[in-house]
């Protein structure tokens, strides 16, 4: 870096580890030299049946020249009912990642805990929020490590503590006899429900007694709408009051807005593909398990790990990338071997097998 530009920016990001995102259709078929009409996207847990088509009219028909409402009126109101809170305890943002940041920059923690492996995003903003992240390892079978996190608290200071349920990329949940546990100690607990509607289960009924809670959710996943950036945190109403007063005052476009309204209204249409997604994804783990080198880990998301077996991870990905189908491969401490598989629809899945059978 041009040493005039180092003296003038903070220090402590020059070493900042990038976050790696998933890059779009268009500049994957540019890499790889296929028709985008011959990819198959299971690398990023989106809805690959894409949005219905009531939420494509609204967009259309929305105002676009004028601001967002500041204050989400309409929009707290359908979540609010949608997930059974009151209006006052949601604050909507630019996608769960939105909330991930304010969070971070109303609490200001010196200390955070991160359980890897999960989503990376806690720690990456984290990290640019000026926080020391203090990972606390899963254990074995993916469970959160309660005494390493009472410890991270009680001995360290950390006050904000990310955890997701269910967890991205181990897909299992976060049991509530641990949540209630995890709720006594003197911290913000963020638990990630960005995959909640395939997992039948959700933490919303500790928001009553739980001040120091935040649930965090998107419509990127369910909906399918990842593309126009739209979530959500449940929280205490006066956190979300405090959210509300320091998020960007048009942190949810006027298009995000109406689509996520739509959603909502339509929302028993759209659980229709998340039904699917959810069947999809069990006999896809069990058709890629048949294949007899990839052992699934249990899931209650719309995706799954695979362990690797006799091989590296890293090949698979490759020769699966070249025949058109992506996915996630990790090989890192507490994730070695494995790879993600998104759910997607049935022919995703034969096309996935049949690419996975020629690499064998
Ligand atoms: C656990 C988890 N949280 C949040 C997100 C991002 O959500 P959004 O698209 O609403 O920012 C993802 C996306 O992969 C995720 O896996």
């Amino acid at each position: 870096m041009d040493d005039r530009l180092r003296a003038l920016l903070r220090e402590d990001l020059e070493e900042l580890e990038a976050y790696v995102p998933v890059k779009p259709l268009d500049v994957l078929a540019a890499e790889i030299g296929l028709p985008i009409g011959q990819l198959v996207k299971l690398d990023a847990n989106e809805n690959l049946y894409g949005p219905i088509p009531e939420i494509r009219e609204a967009v259309e028909r929305a105002d676009l020249h004028i601001y967002p409402d500041p204050g989400q009126t309409e929009l707290r109101r359908a979540i609010a009912g949608y997930a059974g809170v009151t209006p006052e305890q949601v604050v909507a943002g630019q996608g769960a990642d939105d909330l991930i940041d304010i969070i971070l920059r109303l609490a200001r923690p010196e200390f955070i805990v991160d359980c890897p492996p999960t989503f990376g995003m806690y720690r990456f903003l984290g990290k640019i929020n000026g926080a020391i992240v203090i990972d606390v390892p899963r254990r074995p079978a993916f469970e959160v490590d309660f005494a390493g996190i009472e410890v991270a608290v009680e001995m360290m200071g950390a006050t904000v503590i990310f955890l997701t349920s269910p967890n991205n990329p181990t897909g299992n949940l976060l049991p509530p006899e641990q949540l209630a546990e995890l709720l006594k100690l003197n911290a913000l607990i963020v638990v990630d429900e960005a995959y909640v509607e395939f997992s039948g289960g959700t933490l919303t009924g500790f928001l009553a007694e739980a001040p120091n809670l935040i649930l965090l959710r998107t419509f990127s996943k369910w909906a399918a709408l990842a593309g126009l950036r739209v979530g959500y945190a449940l929280c205490h109403p006066d956190l979300a009051a405090a959210m509300m007063a320091i998020k960007q005052p048009y942190n949810v476009s006027v298009t995000a807005d109406v689509a996520a309204r739509t959603a909502i209204e339509h929302k028993a249409r759209i659980f229709e593909s998340v039904r699917a997604l959810i069947a999809e994804r069990d006999r896809m783990a069990a058709r890629v398990a048949s294949l007899g080198w990839l052992k699934p880990y249990p899931s209650a998301a719309n995706f799954v790990l695979f362990q690797v077996e006799g091989r590296p991870a890293s090949d698979v990905a490759a020769a699966l990338r070249k025949r058109g189908v992506l996915i996630r491969h990790y090989a890192r401490p507490g994730l070695e071997n494995v790879i993600r598989i998104s759910a997607g629809r049935p022919e995703d899945t034969d096309r996935l097998v049949a690419a996975l059978k020629e690499i064998a």
